[in-house]
Formats: C-alpha cells, sequence, structure tokens
C-alpha cells in the first residue's frame, strides 16, 4: 500500500518513508507524461488517418494542357515556308506548299530534343547528337532511326487551321497519305 502524504506536525517519520514520499511526485510526474505521450500517439494516428481519408476525397486527375490549338489563318502563311511561330509553345513546325499544309512534330526521333530549322540549309538539324531532317520531314544524316512525325491539321469552323497533336502520323507506317496529315488547300 503507498504510504499517505498526511503526516502530524512533529512527528518524527521513518527515513525511508521520507524517501518515498519524496520520490511519489516524481512518479507522478512520469506516469502524467506517458499518459499525454500515449494520447499524443493516438490523436497523431487519428490525425494521419484522418488527412489520408480526406486525400481519398479529391480524385487523382492529371491535368494536362489541350493537345489541339488554332494556328491562324492560311493566308497568315507564305508559301514555301517553314514556319517556326509555334515550335517554343507547341513543338510543331507548319509547312505551306503550293497545294496545302502540313505539320510536323518537333520531337527529334532519336532522343526527344527539339531540332532548330536552318532556312538557309533548307533543313531541320537537331542540336543534341546531329540528326538532320529534310523540310519534308524525313531524317537523312545522324542517329534518328525515322522521320520526324506529323500531326493532324484540319480546318476549324472559323476557317482557321486547326493542329491536334494528339494525333500523329509516321511515314514509316505509311501514315503521311492519310487525309488528316495534309490539308489541301
Ligand atoms: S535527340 Fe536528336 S539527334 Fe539525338
Amino acid at each position: 500500500m503507498s504510504p499517505t502524504r498526511l503526516k502530524a506536525p512533529n512527528v518524527k517519520l521513518p527515513a525511508e518513508y521520507e524517501a518515498e514520499t519524496q520520490r511519489q511526485p516524481q512518479g507522478m510526474d512520469r506516469r502524467r507524461f506517458l499518459n499525454y505521450t500515449g494520447w499524443l500517439g493516438i490523436l497523431g494516428s487519428l490525425a494521419v488517418s484522418l488527412l489520408g481519408f480526406l486525400r481519398f476525397l479529391f480524385p487523382r486527375v492529371l491535368f494536362e494542357p489541350p493537345t489541339q490549338f488554332k494556328a491562324g489563318l492560311p493566308a497568315d502563311y507564305a508559301v514555301g515556308a517553314v514556319d517556326t511561330r509555334f515550335v517554343a509553345s507547341q513543338r510543331v513546325w507548319i509547312i505551306r506548299e503550293e497545294n496545302g499544309f502540313y505539320a510536323l512534330s518537333a520531337i527529334c526521333t532519336h532522343l526527344g530534343c527539339t531540332p532548330a530549322w536552318l532556312a538557309t540549309e533548307n533543313k531541320f538539324k537537331c542540336p543534341c547528337h546531329g540528326s538532320g531532317f529534310r523540310r519534308t520531314g524525313v531524317n537523312f544524316e545522324g542517329p534518328a532511326p525515322r522521320p520526324l512525325e506529323r500531326v493532324r491539321i484540319a480546318l476549324a469552323d472559323d476557317g482557321q487551321l486547326l493542329i491536334d497533336k494528339g494525333k500523329s502520323f509516321r511515314q514509316e507506317k505509311g501514315e503521311w497519305s492519310s487525309s488528316d496529315a495534309f490539308l489541301n488547300i
């Protein structure tokens, strides 16, 4: 049985008793401390569980930029020119020929760098490993294993060029002859 703290005045208690009564508050503090940490642990794990539950209320959606964009009116493009205005923002070149348009993906088919259009040499040149592509997109030098891809090009309702990077066409698969790979105008 634990000793009580009550003590009659002027009564000399045994030394062990005095020692025990001195130790008791520390014991109480330790118990209280363990009590608190126990509750803290329980509350902490409850909070983590609650956060995990709340996370499930929000869908894991990957927001990707739209694959389509409007590229202005056909009259904005010069015949015979490789237009580079959408390379930085969309990684697409738009090329106007005598009879229509095609859009080339500016993604090197070697390792994905962005080639540069060298108008004076009439070719696309990749700065990473030196692959070269003709204005049609066909590869002719460097390690690129295949031509650049073309992407869908059409006319929007308002008469602007409509480019869709979500649909691509590969020359080696015979897809460049698709009606969506070339816009006849
Ligand atoms: S990424 Fe273009 S040549 Fe390597």
